[in-house]
């Protein structure tokens, strides 16, 4: 195949061939195929979709580009979870020692964040001493550890090399949100891993990738299909991300946050989707005999926490990275929280430094917003309703200004969603 051709033809609404599709990853992996000519291909799948059959493919072929871990020698039962991304989705940090505490290992390869929401490794990074990068010897030692069991770790650069070269450009061409894009770059990663099974957090609402139910409903079918027809036992919850998820975005604020769960305590919404996902992922690997409840209130997700940041370098018992500047948000009417934007929000965190404009930027741990009133709270003009927190102060008029736009206060409360929307299998 020549690359103008395959372009030509996405271009022109035909379905692509398996062997177009190899090809194609694989030259791109090999630099045959350039950016350029990568990025026109992207747009003509924007613009034109894939097929099932073609949307597998190119998912195998990603995963083929570089290697797949195997952690079946272990003799262990494994299972992951992914959310699409979020506000304040700091779910994952007592959702993988709670999961372990369960009986059920969890070797999770995480991301950094990009834009307004936050990357898991950028939270476990606030954690003086933690260190994101082990090899996969390290990871086979932890995840068998039975005093642990939890990893949450960067991936490799040999995992799928091709969809970390393809997101980079489709971040910067306008072809992040793309159903099949997106499908085929989250499974292409989670297949590799070589967990057992997966469980998908696919998010709705203004702070997600889909904004609409119908989308994020074809997005998560789209992944349990892919995950299934490659063997992974694959399911799906829709859950809501138009508020942002409890009280906390940034990193260090979220790590924070996190420990109070495992501490039995917790915003109730961050508690109600850790063990809703929880109790999934033990589904999904054949548990059925442990509540995940019992395991919060005993203290045994809390032991596997910290054995888990301890493992990794970290000291779990160290004080988190404090902001050397804070400003207090303050209501501007009485009345009741009625809408509270988690993108807003996201972009407020953002502007005060919790995440990165690039990637390769640092972020600062301590950065973020602590929330001191949620959807549905009363409130009266002048109460503080967020404190801000940054390393850079001049920086707070922006943050201000998004946070503003975020929340409105009015005479009516809001109609109370569901948290958990479907479940897709
Ligand atoms: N996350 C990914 O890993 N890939 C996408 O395309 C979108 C979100």
């Amino acid at each position: 195949p020549d690359i103008v051709t395959v372009i030509r033809r996405k271009r022109d609404g035909h379905e692509l061939s398996g062997a177009e599709i190899d090809w194609v990853i694989e030259a791109f992996t090999h630099e045959i195929v350039s950016d350029a000519q990568m990025s026109a291909l992207a747009m003509a799948v924007w613009f034109r979709g894939m097929s099932r059959v073609e949307t597998a493919r190119w998912t195998t072929a990603m995963i083929d580009s570089g290697r797949r871990l195997d952690f079946s020698a272990l003799g262990l039962r494994t299972v992951d979870k992914h959310s699409t991304g979020g506000v304040g989705d700091k779910i994952t940090l007592p959702l993988a020692p709670l999961v372990a505490a369960c009986g059920v290992a969890v070797p999770q390869l995480s991301g950094r964040g990009l834009g307004h929401t936050g990357g898991t490794l950028d939270k476990l990074e606030a954690i003086p001493g933690w260190k994101a990068d082990l090899t996969t010897a390290e990871i086979a030692e932890i995840l068998s550890d039975p005093a642990v069991g939890a990893v949450v770790c960067a991936a490799s650069a040999d995992l799928a090399p091709a969809d970390r070269k393809l997101y980079a450009l489709r971040d910067v061409t306008g072809t992040v949100e793309s159903i099949p894009l997106i499908a085929s770059s989250i499974m292409s990663k989670k297949i590799a891993e070589g967990t057992g099974a997966l469980v998908l957090d696919v998010k709705v609402g203004s702070g997600a990738f889909m904004k609409e139910l119908g989308e994020a409903r074809e997005l998560a079918r789209t992944m349990v299909e892919l995950g299934t027809d490659e063997g992974l036992p694959t399911t799906a919850l829709l859950t809501r991300m138009d508020s942002p998820l409890g009280r906390t975005a940034g990193n260090a604020l979220e790590v924070r946050e996190a420990v109070e769960v495992l501490a039995g305590g917790g915003p109730d919404d961050v508690v109600e989707l850790t063990l809703a996902l929880a109790r999934e992922m033990l589904a999904a690997a054949g548990v059925d005999d442990v509540d995940p409840a019992d395991r919060l209130r005993d203290g045994t997700a809390m032991d596997r926490w910290n054995a888990m940041i301890a493992a990794q370098g970290g000291d779990p018992a160290a004080p988190l990275p404090v902001a050397t500047h804070t400003e207090t948000f303050h209501a501007d009417a009485d009345g009741v929280v009625s809408e509270l934007d988690a993108y807003k929000v996201g972009i407020a965190a953002w502007w005060l430094g919790a995440g990165r404009e690039r990637q390769g930027q640092d972020v600062q741990p301590g950065a973020g917003i602590e929330l001191h009133a949620v959807l549905g709270d009363r409130v009266r003009a002048g109460q503080p309703i967020a404190t801000l927190h940054t390393d850079t102060p001049g920086r707070i008029p922006d943050a201000l200004a998004a946070l503003r736009g975020g929340v409105r206060i009015s005479d009516t409360a809001p109609v109370r969603q569901p948290l958990v929307i479907e479940r897709i299998r």
